[in-house]
């Protein structure tokens, strides 16, 4: 068995969204695998055996550093080192473009396998559910003119520019609402992120908008405790494993991340 760039024909796809169900548990958005393959698939990696994808996983580049997920094995073919195998393949693959910090939130499963190739434990992102009694706030939604104030709150905070994610999620009809000094995307099932925030005011309006429903809320944000006071109930916690050098950016400023794959 070799490991595989992707090759992202339709089967392929139906396939690897049956992996992924069968590995996590629990359907994974079509919608969400298709984004991540048409934003970064190059970073894709897959052992094939028959033609059928029995491993996969995905790592993202975004120059100063890169982050590692959907690590996933067909549970028929778990602790045979599949797992290791392909993430060793992503690590090789980030580190031939020059990248040194390596980033990821990891499963309770596979935080063993990381913690073997040396990424440690720098904190926990906190799935929050909205409390549905909380009063919601309108917020003015982001117009073509905000667009290039988004992308620079998000490059400071999260430390690069990520202007095809924001505007591949606009086309997947997330809103997008801005405050004073800050803004946050609402995806379309309601996950509040990618979302920053200057001020706990502003943090504030952004939690209680209108059709939010969760938050994914990222280890070193100064929000947690405004988060858990509005009500908000924890449902899961994965740990942030690191490798290599601190990440850069502002993560105090950042309220939301956009999903566990990605960051
Ligand atoms: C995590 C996962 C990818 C591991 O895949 P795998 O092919 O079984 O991994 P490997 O055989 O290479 O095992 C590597 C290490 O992972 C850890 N690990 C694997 N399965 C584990 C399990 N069931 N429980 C605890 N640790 C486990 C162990 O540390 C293992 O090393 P060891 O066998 O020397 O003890 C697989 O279990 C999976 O798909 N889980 C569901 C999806 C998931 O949680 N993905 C990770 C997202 S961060």
């Amino acid at each position: 068995m070799t490991i595989e760039t992707l090759d992202p024909t339709p089967a392929m796809l139906d396939a690897l969204d049956r992996l992924l169900g069968a590995a996590y548990g629990h359907p994974v958005w079509r919608a969400q695998l298709d984004r991540f393959v048409s934003l970064y698939g190059s970073g894709w990696r897959v052992v094939l055996e028959y033609g059928e994808p029995v491993a996969c996983g995905m790592a993202v580049s975004y120059g100063r550093f890169g982050w590692i997920g959907l690590v996933a094995t067909r549970p028929d073919r778990e602790r045979q080192g599949l797992g290791r195998r392909i993430t060793a393949e992503l690590l090789g693959w980030l580190r031939a473009g020059g990248v040194e910090t390596i980033a990821l939130d990891a499963s309770d499963k596979g935080q063993g396998l990381y913690a073997q190739l040396g990424f440690r434990v720098v904190g926990h992102v906190r799935a929050l559910a909205a409390p549905t009694l909380l009063p919601s706030t309108t917020l003015r939604p982001a117009a073509d003119g905000d667009l290039a104030t988004i992308d620079a709150l998000d490059a400071e905070t999260f430390g690069v520019p990520r202007a095809d994610l924001h505007r591949y999620l606009r086309g997947e009809g997330a809103r997008y609402v801005i405050t004073d000094g800050g803004f946050a995307c609402v995806q379309p099932e309601g996950t509040i992120g990618p979302a920053m925030a200057r001020s706990a005011t502003a943090a504030a309006a952004l939690l209680t908008v209108s059709g939010a429903t969760r938050l994914l809320l990222p280890p070193g944000s100064s929000y947690g405790e405004l988060a858990d006071s509005l009500g908000f109930i924890e449902t899961r916690r994965l740990a942030r494993m690191v490798l290599g050098p601190t990440l850069p950016g502002r993560r105090d400023l950042e309220l939301g991340v956009a999903n566990y794959a990605t960051g």
